[in-house]
């Protein structure tokens, strides 16, 4: 680099040229020019050899050129200078997971738990899965949504035409409470304060089925108008949505349409739904022939919960056969917290949970779940008791205070 005819090694002292070198490297990385922001941030190191400043910009740089190597090799430079750098461990593991090198991958992001948790045995034991769900864990405290929820959820009115065999709706005390409008309103009202930038999911809906609340387009209405950060998610059964009730919905941003439709058998849909197929073909028939005749433009995602038999199978066939634009999720029984006595597809892991960014609101206006990553212990509501942390129009958060 030349200043006034001059090159600048020649010139000035060296921190001052690494100083250069970098907020040249800086700029062209700004600018996605990667090749020039290395050239540069090598002649800043150069100049420089020790300056943590620089090598964490040259990660960078290499991450984004895909020299994958290079970030693993950068990394261990870096941790040499600070074997604290949790952000450096997460580069390192990543570029391990793109080459292919799983346990190496696994090591560092261990490395990256015991500085966050401390050295504990349970670390060493922990699977692959768990191991990259605690990383995801730590990594979101350093997020916004220690502050502010990453989705909120909640349940306009207590009511659902379906009496689902594993649900605890049937049970529910609170069956027919209504949110107030004015509550609605309070908490559409909070959630204007989360900045902008700060983009979160929300759903209205709970252990209910949304399309009942004839509502529910005013209350998408203030959604959109007054919540542009928010990702509009919803959950239904199907069975109510009717052709002009999609035609609304269509003019909505809308993340996700999600349906949950637990088999493709008749009798057994029946059954554990105590809803009629023939009616539930006919809505998802429709809403497939919108899919196809392009006014609906949201992703529609059919959902199974899984038993593990060769019926789940059977079913990702008849549905991809039968409704080949809409996606597919096999998810897990749960048995909400043995709220209900079907059994169970999935394992709870004794790990932190994700729930923890989440903010659940009952039509009571509970709180059902007030999660926000701290480590506090809670009493953890039923959903169907209207057990929660704290009372929404009182204020009162009693469990917090531990
Ligand atoms: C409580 S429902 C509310 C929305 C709507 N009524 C519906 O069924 O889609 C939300 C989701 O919870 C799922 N669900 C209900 N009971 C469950 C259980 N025991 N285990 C796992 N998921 C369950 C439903 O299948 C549905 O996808
Ligand atoms: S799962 Fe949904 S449709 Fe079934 S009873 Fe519960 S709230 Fe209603």
């Amino acid at each position: 680099m030349f200043i006034r005819g001059m090159r600048v090694e020649a010139t000035l002292p060296h921190f001052q040229t690494a100083w250069l070198f970098y907020h040249h490297a800086l700029a062209s990385f700004s600018l996605r020019d990667y090749g020039t922001a290395l050239a540069s941030i090598d002649k800043a190191i150069g100049a420089e050899p020790d300056n943590l400043r620089d090598h964490n910009l040259r990660i960078a740089v290499l991450r984004k050129l895909g020299r994958h190597e290079d970030v693993v090799a950068c990394a261990s430079e870096i941790l040499r200078m600070d074997a604290t750098s949790k952000t450096t461990l997460a580069l390192q593991a990543e570029a391990h997971q793109r080459l292919g090198q799983d346990q190496r991958a696994d090591e560092a992001y261990k490395k990256l738990l015991r500085l966050a948790y401390g050295d504990n045995a349970a670390i060493d034991a922990l699977t692959s899965k768990d191991t990259r769900y605690h990383v995801n864990h730590v990594q979101k405290r350093q997020t916004p949504y220690m502050d502010y929820p990453i989705h909120v959820q909640f349940e306009t009115y207590a009511q659902c035409n379906a009496a689902c065999t594993f649900c605890v709706y049937p049970d529910l005390a609170r069956k027919g409470a209504m949110m107030p409008m004015s509550l609605i309103d309070k908490i559409i009202g909070d959630l204007e304060q989360v900045p902008r930038h700060v983009r979160f999911q929300l759903s209205p809906f709970g252990v209910n089925e949304p399309f009942l609340d004839k509502r529910i387009f005013d209350i998408l209405d203030k959604i959109r108008d007054r919540l542009p950060h928010a990702e509009i998610t919803l959950t239904s059964n199907a069975s109510p949505i009717t052709e002009a009730t999609l035609k609304r919905l269509s003019g909505y941003k809308l993340a996700y349409l999600w349906l949950s439709v637990v088999d493709y058998r008749k009798e057994v849909y029946e059954a554990k739904m105590k809803l009629s197929y023939d009616r539930l073909l006919s809505r998802l028939d429709m809403i497939h022939r919108a899919k196809t005749e392009g006014w609906f433009p949201h992703p529609v995602n059919l959902s199974r919960l899984k038993d593990n038999s060769e019926h789940d199978a059977l079913y990702a066939a008849f549905m991809k056969a039968r409704y080949p634009l809409f996606e597919q999720t096999l998810w897990p029984y749960a048995n909400w917290l043995g709220g209900t006595s079907n059994e169970m597809t999935s394992e709870i892991a004794d790990i932190p949970c994700s729930h923890w960014f989440e903010l659940r609101i009952d039509a009571q206006r509970h709180r059902s779940t007030l999660l926000h990553g701290r480590p506090v212990e809670v009493s953890v509501g039923r959903c169907n008791q209207g057990l929660g942390l704290g009372d929404l129009q009182s204020g009162r958060l009693p469990a917090l205070a531990a």
